[in-house]
């Protein structure tokens, strides 16, 4: 089916690309858009040739979080009943390979929570990171006063989440809330650069590490790290440890199978 509000692209280097295009309301998260998102992350997972996936909002804005137009229609049963975004943002929450969100400008609300579910995040100078919905006698609801809090403490996340102040690049990066700022006009292609890299790896190791690093927001400390032991021996079976350690050996690039 012909997306309307996202853009997706595939590139030779293994990368998925999916930009969401509501330049005129900033990238307003509405409920199709999110449907989009989560279709266009299926198909992505699914293709063999993808290891890795960028999500940006273009060189402006990432994304000025929930349709606020939307939301002014929502009633507190209908939301309930009908689980409003729920479906979209679990497949989201899901997804296998990992994502890299690349943000310029606003990352508002939903946009801000959309970022956070990615797996790391880069940006530019213009970004600001924000969870403005205590304005409109609203809350965070898809992981922002979680994952926020995950990311940059419990101080820094009740001071956005209850002032609705919004934080630029350098205080993002200051509490961890970024992996790194890069200059203007670059964040897409040094974000495409980085998905590249990730996808010359061994992609049951990138899935192994990806998840056993989530595995810090579920489990505690001992068995997060027999987790990750048990992942360890686990990429011990790979032939793809083989071809890693040979390479090494023969001063040569690794040629991974994915096996
Ligand atoms: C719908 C939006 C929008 C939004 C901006 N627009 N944000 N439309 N939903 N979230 C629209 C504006 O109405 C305007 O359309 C156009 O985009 C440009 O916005 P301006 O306000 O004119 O631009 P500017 O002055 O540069 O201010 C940018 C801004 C501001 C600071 C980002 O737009 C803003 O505060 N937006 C709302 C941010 C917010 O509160 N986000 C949280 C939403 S609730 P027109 O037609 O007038 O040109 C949420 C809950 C998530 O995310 C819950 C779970 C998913």
């Amino acid at each position: 089916m012909k997306n309307k509000y996202i853009i997706v692209e595939k590139l030779n280097t293994g990368v998925g690309i999916i930009t969401l295009n509501r330049p005129k309301v900033y990238n307003a998260l509405c409920t199709d858009l999110l449907a989009e998102v989560s279709n266009a992350i299926i198909n992505l997972d699914q293709d063999l040739k993808i290891g890795a996936i960028v999500i940006t909002g273009g060189d402006k804005v990432f994304a000025a979080g929930a349709d606020i137009k939307e939301l002014s229609t929502l009633d507190f049963s209908s939301a309930y009943m009908n689980e409003f975004i729920k479906k979209q943002w679990l497949v989201l929450e899901k997804h296998n390979k990992p994502i890299i969100a690349a943000v310029s400008g606003f990352a508002l609300g939903g946009g801000c929570e959309l970022a956070l579910l990615c797996d790391f995040i880069i940006c530019d100078d213009s970004a600001k990171f924000g969870q403005p919905e205590i304005k409109l006698g609203i809350m965070p609801g898809a992981g922002g006063t979680q994952r926020l809090t995950k990311a940059v403490g419990k101080a820094k996340a009740m001071q956005m989440c209850l002032t609705g102040d919004i934080i630029d690049a350098k205080e993002a990066k200051n509490y961890g809330l970024i992996a790194k700022i890069v200059s203007e006009d670059s964040v897409l292609n040094e974000a495409i650069v980085m998905a590249s890299k990730i996808a010359t790896m061994s992609q049951p190791v990138v899935k192994l590490i990806k998840d056993s690093i989530n595995n810090t927001y579920e489990l505690n400390l001992q068995s997060g790290l027999e987790y990750e032991r048990q992942s360890f021996y686990t990429t011990l079976a790979l032939e793809d440890k083989v071809e890693g350690i040979k390479a090494f050996i023969e001063k040569r690039k690794a040629n991974f199978l994915n096996k």
